[in-house]
């Protein structure tokens, strides 16, 4: 069991530890609920528990499939085991529909399917509402090594694919979520942060409900009766 040293960040969901192992990290997951930068918050009771169950779930499905990223183990309820990584400020993002940001800003129908998935770079910064940007504005910002880029596109497309299959098997529609990257300790490059409800949209195949954070977002029900559905469903 790795020994939990000093605390090294804490951020709006999740706290992150240094452990024993100077490569070797553990992520805690927070009762914490945030929403349009951390300026909608609350407390949610088991939020993070179901979090951290339901990323390591989807960790392991993406490590079947040859995916690389920072999961090592799930430690507790609450906790995590990852490889420290070097992250970069981009946030990757795959849309199979039509839902969120990309509705407001260039008027698709909420539901409308793509021909096929959409991926967007966006620059992981609150104070600035993580605008979009495109790949000169990362090579000029720095926002991650431009050589990556590729690596990540792709990776995000694979991920898209196994995981809309995982989903669809379940009775779920994958409607759009987000990847963070960074290099790992031995050089390579590799998914990093949570893979949740909260950085998913996940509609019922049948009943189109919302089982993600855009319940909390728009108060549409329950948050973690969406999120313990999902973890129902992916756990038979
Ligand atoms: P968007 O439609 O708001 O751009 O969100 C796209 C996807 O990214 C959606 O599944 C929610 C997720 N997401 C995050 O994980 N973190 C964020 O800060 C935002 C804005 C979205
Ligand atoms: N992740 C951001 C926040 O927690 C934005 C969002 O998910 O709406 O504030």
């Amino acid at each position: 069991m790795p020994e939990k040293k000093k605390k090294l960040y804490e951020g709006k969901a999740k706290i992150v530890y240094e452990t024993d192992d100077p490569d070797k990290l553990i992520l805690h997951f927070k009762d914490s609920a945030t929403a349009f930068d951390g300026v909608k918050k609350a407390q949610l009771e088991g939020k993070g528990s179901l979090n951290n169950t339901i990323s390591s779930i989807i960790f392991e499905v993406l490590h079947k499939k040859g995916i690389k990223t920072h999961y090592i183990k799930k430690l507790s309820d609450n906790e995590m085991l990852v490889w420290r990584a070097e992250r970069f400020l981009v946030e990757v993002v795959v849309r199979n529909l039509a839902a969120g940001s990309i509705v407001k800003r260039l008027g698709f129908k909420e539901g409308e399917k793509f021909e096929k998935p959409l991926v967007e770079f966006f620059y992981k910064n609150d104070q600035l509402h993580d605008p979009l940007v495109c790949e000169a504005h990362i090579d000029l910002m720095k926002l991650a090594p431009i050589e990556a880029l590729p690596t990540m596109r792709e990776t995000a497309l694979k991920v898209n694919s196994i995981l809309s299959e995982f989903f669809s098997q379940n009775g779920i529609i994958l409607v759009d979520f987000k990847l963070e990257f960074g290099r790992l300790p031995d050089g390579s490059i590799g998914i990093v942060d949570e893979i949740s409800p909260d950085s998913m949209r996940l509609w019922d195949a049948e009943t189109g409900e919302k089982l993600d954070k855009d319940r909390f977002r728009f108060d549409l029900g329950d948050l973690l009766e969406g999120y313990r559905k999902v973890l129902e469903r992916i756990s038979q």
